[in-house]
C-alpha cells in the first residue's frame, strides 16, 4: 500500500484565465496571475493498493461517481504512467469551504491530488512537473501548486505550461473577503465555460490585450500598489464576464447580489477605500483589501441584501504534504 495526504489553497485570479488553446491539454489562450487563499484548503489523501479493484472518490465523506471520477481516475493514470504503477487507488478529499460556487474548489482540488498522488506513487516531481500535472485536471490547479502570487505563463505545449510564484504569502498582507450570495454548485462549470469562450466576438479583443494587463498586474503586485491593481483585476474582470455574457450560448453568472456588491465596492473606493472587486465563473464577490480594512469591510458585506456570509482570507503558500487528519469546515 502506498499513501500520501496533500493540502492546497484555492486562488484568486487578478489576471484571469477563460478559454484554452489546446482544450485536451488545457493550454490556455492567455496568461493569468493569482493569489492563493491560504485559510480555504482542500486536503486529500491518496492510497494505491493491490487489494482496491477500481479507483473511488470520496469527497467531504460522500461517495463520487461519474464525470469527476474520470476527470480524477484521468489524472490518476497520467502518475501511474510515470511511475509504472498498476494499481487503483481511492481518494480521499474534504474541503473547508463551499465546491462549486466561484471559489475555484478544483484548483486547490487537482493541485492536492497531483502532489498526493504523485508522492504516493513514489515520484519526487519538482514544482514545475506539479504545476504541469495539476494543470491537466483543471488549468487554474496548476496556479496552487506554487505559493502566494502566482503567475501561469501560456507556454507553447504541455512542457511549458505552468505556473511560477511572483512573490510569496508574505510579501503583501493583501486579504480577500469573499462575499457568498450562493454557495450552490454552479450551473455550468468552468470546463464547459472554456469551450464556448472563443464564440465571444469579445474573446480575440480580450486575449490579444492581455499581455498589458499581465504587464501591470506584475508590477502592481511587486510594488504593492493596490490602487493599480484595482484597476487592472476590475477591468479584467469585467473583460472575462463581458464574454462569458456575449457568448452562444450566453453564461450569466452573476445575481442581483453580485452587482449590488460591485456597486457597493465602487463607492466605498471613491469614498477613500483601498478596495476592489474580482468574479470568477460564479456569483460570489472576492472583494479585495490590506489587512487593516478587513473587520470594517466584512460587516459592510454582511449589511448587503442577498449577502449570505463572508469567508475571508489572507495570502497563502504553496501546495505541500502533510500527515493525515481530519478537515475541520469555515
Ligand atoms: O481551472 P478552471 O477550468 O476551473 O478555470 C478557472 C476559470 C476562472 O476561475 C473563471 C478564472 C481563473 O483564472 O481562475
Amino acid at each position: 500500500m502506498y499513501t500520501a495526504t496533500a493540502i492546497a489553497h484555492p486562488n484568486i485570479a487578478f489576471i484571469k484565465y477563460w478559454g484554452n488553446r489546446d482544450e485536451t491539454l488545457r493550454i490556455p489562450a492567455n496568461g493569468s496571475i493569482s493569489m492563493n487563499l491560504g485559510a480555504l484548503r482542500t486536503r486529500t489523501t491518496v492510497t494505491f493498493s493491490t487489494d482496491i479493484g477500481e479507483d473511488s472518490l470520496s469527497l467531504n465523506g460522500r461517495r463520487i461517481r461519474g464525470a469527476a471520477l474520470q476527470r480524477v481516475s484521468a489524472l490518476l493514470d497520467k502518475v501511474r504512467d510515470m511511475a509504472d504503477l498498476l494499481m487503483a487507488a481511492s481518494v480521499e478529499s474534504s474541503n473547508n469551504f463551499p465546491i462549486g460556487a466561484g471559489i475555484a474548489s478544483s484548483a486547490s482540488a487537482f493541485a492536492a491530488l497531483a502532489l498526493a498522488a504523485s508522492a504516493a506513487a513514489g515520484l519526487h516531481l519538482d514544482e514545475v512537473a506539479l504545476s504541469r500535472l495539476a494543470r491537466t485536471g483543471s488549468g487554474s490547479a496548476c496556479r496552487s501548486v506554487p505559493g502566494g502570487f502566482v503567475e501561469w505563463e501560456v507556454g507553447n505545449s504541455d512542457a511549458d505550461s505552468y505556473a511560477r510564484s511572483l512573490a510569496p504569502a508574505e510579501h503583501w498582507d493583501l486579504h480577500d473577503c469573499i462575499a457568498v450570495v450562493n454557495a450552490g454548485h454552479k450551473p455550468t462549470g468552468s470546463s464547459e465555460g472554456h469551450t464556448l469562450a472563443a464564440s465571444s466576438p469579445l474573446q480575440a479583443a480580450r486575449v490579444a490585450d492581455a499581455p498589458r494587463r499581465l504587464s501591470l498586474c506584475r508590477t502592481a503586485i511587486l510594488e504593492q500598489d493596490i490602487s493599480l491593481l484595482a484597476e487592472v483585476a476590475e477591468q479584467d474582470c469585467n473583460l472575462m464576464h463581458a464574454v462569458m455574457m456575449t457568448s452562444s450560448p450566453p453564461l450569466f453568472y452573476w445575481e442581483p447580489a453580485t452587482l449590488a456588491v460591485i456597486h457597493a465596492v465602487r463607492r466605498w473606493r471613491e469614498e477613500g477605500s483601498a478596495v476592489f472587486y474580482t468574479i470568477d465563473a460564479g456569483p460570489n464577490v472576492h472583494v479585495l483589501c490590506p489587512a487593516s480594512e478587513v473587520a470594517a469591510l466584512s460587516e459592510k458585506l454582511r449589511r448587503i441584501h442577498g449577502v449570505r456570509r463572508v469567508l475571508h482570507s489572507a495570502p497563502g503558500g504553496p501546495a505541500r504534504l502533510v500527515a493525515p487528519a481530519a478537515e475541520k469546515t469555515v
